[in-house]
């Protein structure tokens, strides 16, 4: 058994997803291959929905690993702009790689940099941030993210629940504690911030969408 899902019920809906993308499935296939982190297919099939249904043209996402999220974010927008931050440079450089071959140059901007700090230099307001970074830093780049966000626009976090142990105690492993009480932390901040309007969805490893209030 998953610790977020059911195994039945995860493959049940991961067999209902049909990607027509052939360099996307060349992706995940990759990400397997070589141990690379990226979104799960229900999420991909999810925020593909948000983004889609709620008109998003520019995303800023924290975490590129090998762009692909970025890509999925291209695919479910018209032409619209995505500028995701990676820390670690063979990644950047993958993803750049995997951003020509996907025709994105023109829609994707990939930043070189720890997100704790480089956040503070982007300039302007997206429709949809997306955090997919460091699991304990959410909680530090809040207050930028907000400023960084459209009224009306949507903060999307991954991992929220982290493998059950920020809903389960018994699950917590000895060194993903300081991870564990930082998530535990940012949820009880989101799911009660006075802009924020936030529900917790326990597809993958647990999404968090918090939209952002008007007035
Ligand atoms: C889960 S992976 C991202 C997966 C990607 N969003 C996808 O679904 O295709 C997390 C990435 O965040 C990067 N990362 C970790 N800490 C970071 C930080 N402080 N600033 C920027 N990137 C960071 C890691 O190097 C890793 O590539």
């Amino acid at each position: 058994m998953g610790t977020i899902t059911q195994d039945y019920i995860e493959n049940y809906i991961r067999n209902l997803i049909i990607e027509e993308d052939s360099f996307v499935q060349k992706l995940e296939l990759y990400s397997l291959e070589h141990n690379v982190p990226i979104i799960h297919p229900e999420v991909k099939q999810f925020l593909s929905v948000i983004i889609k249904s709620s008109g998003i043209k520019s995303i800023l996402e924290v975490g590129t690993a090998i762009g692909y999220s970025s890509i999925v974010f291209c695919n479910a927008m018209n032409n619209g702009k995505v500028v995701t931050i990676e820390i670690n440079e063979d990644m950047k450089c993958e993803a750049l790689k995997n951003i020509d071959l996907a025709g994105y140059n023109n829609n994707i901007e990939v930043i070189l940099g720890d997100a704790n700090h480089v956040i503070k230099e982007i300039r302007g307001q997206f429709d949809c941030i997306f955090l997919d970074g460091a699991k304990g830093h959410y909680i530090h780049l809040l207050d930028t993210c907000l400023e960084l966000l459209k009224p009306g626009g949507i903060l999307i976090s991954d991992n929220v629940l982290f493998r059950g142990m920020v809903a389960n105690n018994e699950l917590v492993k000895r060194r993903k504690i300081t991870i564990v009480k930082r998530m535990r932390k940012y949820l009880e901040v989101i799911t009660s911030h006075r802009q924020l309007k936030t529900s917790i969805i326990p597809i993958g490893d647990g999404v968090a969408l918090s939209y952002k209030l008007k007035d």
